[in-house]
């Protein structure tokens, strides 16, 4: 994939979502709405955090396939939180939520960040009064469940919403559907690479690139790296410093990386992989996957990065 080729997807994908979203925003507040436009108007709303400073939208940005540009996020009160935040898309058919997957389902994962004393700081009693003091959504909330709002319908909204947001069409997709100019030949080299030599598709397979499963890849020492992801949901030791296994579309769009954030670029998530041990000699738990360097060649990592790239959707069109 050459570099202009690069930039015009990433263009086509920002003006589809300003499209969307300019389409959207011109709805008559009158007019009946289905249960993930609700809930789309909902994820944008800043009276779901205490001071009302700050929506779901302010660290799940549109134009970066609802991910954060910075490494943590920043809450109503200007606290951090301690995880990245990931992209939005494709999570349809994820079994679990959260880097540790401690939601088992979006319903349950949306009333998380509303009362969580670093994000949004709201109690669910204030949520409930404030939804129901705004005459539009008493309205729309009636049309959709024949009840007044309150968080857990408006938590059923927002996951409607989020289960809109799947995305296909990436030069990927078209490539595997028999295009073979949609990607360039270094991105074929490098997708032979992510199915081997890298052993990326060891853990990232499935139409998503990912396997639901939870994996350690050495980012936990138990000093300054000191997150234990879904050991802290489990207590079983044998997942300390295990985390889920994110999924990898649209990823050349949603730096920066990893569960706390703290790879800027894919090509320091390349140079990681390439010699985990080198990195983080003091891994505790790491992956026996990820023991032996990879010893890729220049041309091999940047080969990895255009095949990474043809991961990005032009749209958020439907799968
Ligand atoms: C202050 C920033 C912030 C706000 C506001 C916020 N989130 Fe998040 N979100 C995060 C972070 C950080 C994580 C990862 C936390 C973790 O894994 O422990 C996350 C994780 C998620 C996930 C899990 C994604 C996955 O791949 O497992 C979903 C879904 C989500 N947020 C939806 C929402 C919704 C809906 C709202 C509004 C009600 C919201 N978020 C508000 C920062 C935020
Ligand atoms: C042993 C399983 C495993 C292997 C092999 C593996 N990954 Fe990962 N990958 C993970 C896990 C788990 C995470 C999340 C780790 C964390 O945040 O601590 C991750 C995170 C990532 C991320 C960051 C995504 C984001 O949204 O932050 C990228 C990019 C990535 N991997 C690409 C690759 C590439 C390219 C390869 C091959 C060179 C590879 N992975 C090999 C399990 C694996």
């Amino acid at each position: 994939m050459t570099a202009s080729r690069v930039s015009r997807s990433k263009y086509l994908l920002v003006t589809a979502i300003v499209l969307l979203v300019t389409m959207l925003s011109a709805t008559d507040p009158t007019e009946d709405l289905s249960e993930a436009e609700m809930g789309r108007i909902l994820f944008f709303d800043k009276r779901f955090s205490l001071n009302n400073s700050i929506s779901c939208a302010d660290c799940h940005i549109p134009q970066f396939a609802f991910s954060d540009t910075t490494a943590l996020s920043k809450g109503f009160a200007g606290k951090s939180t301690t995880r990245n935040a990931p992209p939005l898309t494709n999570l349809g058919g994820r079994p679990y939520f959260f880097w540790d997957g401690r939601a088992a389902t979006l319903e349950e994962q949306a009333l998380q960040p509303i009362q969580h004393p670093a994000e949004m700081g709201m109690n669910i009693e204030e949520l409930n009064k404030r939804l129901q003091a705004n005459p539009q959504y008493v309205n729309w909330f009636k049309k959709q469940y024949q009840q007044l709002p309150n968080a857990q319908l408006a938590a059923k909204a927002i996951a409607a919403f989020e289960r809109t947001l799947e995305t296909g069409n990436a030069p990927f997709d078209l490539f595997m559907d028999g295009d073979s100019g949609a990607i360039s030949i270094s991105a074929m080299r490098g997708r032979d690479i992510f199915m081997e030599k890298g052993k990326c598709f060891d853990c990232h397979f499935s139409p998503d690139f990912t396997a639901d499963e939870f994996k350690n890849i050495g980012l936990f020492n138990g000093k300054n790296l000191n997150d234990s992801g879904r050991y802290s949901v489990t207590g079983n030791p044998t997942d300390i410093g295990k985390f889920r296994v994110p999924g990898l579309r649209n990823v050349a769009i949603t730096a920066p990386y990893m569960h706390n954030g703290m790879f800027k670029s894919l090509e320091a998530v390349i140079e990681f992989y390439n010699n985990p041990s080198q990195k983080f000699p003091d891994a505790i738990n790491r992956d026996s996957t990820l023991n032996k360097p990879l010893n890729l060649s220049t041309r091999e990592k940047s080969d990895l990065l255009a095949f990474l790239q043809t991961l990005t959707s032009t749209s958020a069109k439907t799968k």
